[in-house]
């Protein structure tokens, strides 16, 4: 059997009530994709011929992201096959057939089993070989709501039967079934065909086919596998958040493999961005720290020694190495980037927002944001303060409570402040304009004109102190 001749039918079809959720179960994210992504990947990676994927519940916006998956993937051979009503994981398969060849080996694969590994899948498509009928299994201390497999005395398989169908020596059954299979289309035509739903849910039930397949005589082989996380199902959102947490388990402890300390790898995130389907990609240099609680999403890169506080959310971001990024700071290049120098210090609170570009040892403290604007090299704003659309040269201090007015109410304007420049507090810089190099901007200024080099600009109403001033005293009632 040539990889050339698997096909794949993904199951996304069911409403997931027990989500209780307006989205479609198959597109609740997981690690920031949806779960239907996830389970494309594995088609993907198996070098599927045709993947069918059965829609009805949220049909239409089950189809755009599988159209938005295919964009971001590249070519690939997808249909859909629409289930309306869902009468049953067998009358979902019955609709994809008419799409498939009688030559193929089908895989089943369900949407909401997002973690089965690509090795499991190939295994189950040896063992169906094209002839047999292959089911993945696994051993659970909680076989709950599973469909349990029943073996005759000598240990073959001679069905399926679900939770809701089984006996009390049944439900005793620890084997389940993971909701894969692999089979040929030829047989698997003929059996969906007869398929009956006389059973506790009155559903047309894929799990049937096993008795099928004994009473036709074609051999039916368990792939038992010991890993539950690869089988595990997204019925509830308890289910949804332990697998989060198993997925997130597995990429921390893939970098601490690597050298990253981790404070706690049961509080750390990575994830896709959702707004744009990017990639969770977190790059990290030699002796790289993270506190708890941090959330990197998208393309993070981070250089060698460079440390994260707690509780940080970066996305899209190069930090260089050495740089300290304190708690609670929010980072978000969106699809510009953002640049952190060599040995800056971010935060806490700060706010870097798409296009900041810092220098090398440039300091941004607490309530800061800084957007669209280059800091060179050891220049600092420390405190309270906005920086948009502007130009920062080497060494400036911009003072607590200033900002560049940057927006006329219909167009940005640039804010360039020259090397050197020492910005007071509370000053509002009025784009565009220029502050010149060395130049000193006095506490409380409204900057609008252009200042010449080296000199000191004062923009606000001068003090008076009256001396002929009384307070007024109460009168009596
Ligand atoms: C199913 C299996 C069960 C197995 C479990 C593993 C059946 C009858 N039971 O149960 O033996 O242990 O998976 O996770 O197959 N779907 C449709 N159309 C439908 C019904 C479901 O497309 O009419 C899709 C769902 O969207 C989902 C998948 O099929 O992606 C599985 O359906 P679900 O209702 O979750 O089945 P389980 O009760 O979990
Ligand atoms: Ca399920």
């Amino acid at each position: 059997m040539t990889a050339a001749m698997l096909d794949v039918i993904v199951m996304a079809a069911g409403k997931g009530t027990r989500m209780k959720s307006r989205i479609p179960k198959v597109l609740q994210r997981l690690a920031g994709r949806p779960l239907l992504h996830h389970v494309l990947d594995q088609a993907a990676s198996l070098l599927a011929r045709r993947v069918v994927v059965i829609t009805g519940h949220g049909a239409p916006e089950v189809e755009a992201a599988c159209a938005g998956w295919v964009s971001a993937t590249g070519q690939f051979d997808l249909k859909f096959a629409l289930q309306q009503p869902q009468l049953g994981t067998g009358h979902a398969v019955r609709q994809a057939l008419p799409l498939l060849a009688d030559d193929a080996l089908v895989l089943v694969l369900s949407g909401d089993v997002p973690l089965t590994r690509a090795e499991t899948l190939r295994a189950l498509v040896q063992a169906c070989g094209g002839e047999r009928l292959a089911l993945l299994t696994v051993r659970l201390a909680d076989p709950g709501g599973y469909g349990r497999i029943v073996r005759a005395a000598d240990g073959r398989v001679e069905r399926i039967v679900e939770h809701k169908d089984a006996s009390a020596a049944e439900r005793a059954i620890d084997e389940v079934y993971g909701g894969i299979m692999a089979v040929p289309a030829r047989l698997l035509r003929g059996w969906v065909a007869r398929l009956a739903n006389d059973n506790a849910q009155h559903e047309y039930y894929l799990t049937d086919v096993v008795a099928m397949a004994v009473a036709d005589g074609v051999p039916v082989v368990a792939h038992c596998i010991d890993d539950a996380l690869q089988v595990a199902g997204v019925n509830s959102p308890a289910q949804l958040a332990s697998l989060e947490r198993a997925c997130q388990l597995h990429q921390a402890q893939a970098l601490m493999e690597q050298g990253v300390r981790l404070m706690d790898p049961a509080r750390f995130d990575l994830r896709d961005d959702e707004r744009s389907g990017a990639p969770g990609v977190l790059r990290c240099g030699q002796d790289v720290e993270i506190d708890v609680g941090c959330i990197f999403t998208g393309a993070v890169e981070i250089g060698e020694g460079a440390r994260i506080g707690a509780y940080c959310c970066i996305a899209h971001a190069v930090i260089a190495a050495g740089a300290v990024i304190q708690p609670y700071t929010h980072i978000d290049g969106e699809a510009r980037g953002v640049q952190v120098g060599e040995g800056a210090r971010v935060g806490p609170f700060a706010r870097l927002r798409p296009g900041a570009e810092l220098g090398r040892d440039v300091h941004v403290g607490n309530f800061v944001e800084v957007k669209n604007s280059r800091l060179a090299d050891g220049a600092k704003a420390n405190h309270l303060a906005y920086l948009g659309d502007a130009t920062v040269g080497e060494r400036v201090n911009y003072g607590a409570g200033s900002i560049t007015a940057n927006y006329d109410g219909v167009n940005k304007h640039r804010t360039v402040i020259e090397h050197d420049v020492h910005v007071g507090s509370n000053c509002v810089l009025v784009a565009p304009v220029t502050i010149g190099a060395g130049g000193v901007v006095g506490a409380g200024s409204v900057v609008t004109q252009d200042t010449p080099p080296g000199v000191l600009t004062l923009g606000r109403g001068r003090q008076v102190s009256k001396t002929e001033w009384h307070r007024p005293a109460k009168k009596a009632p």
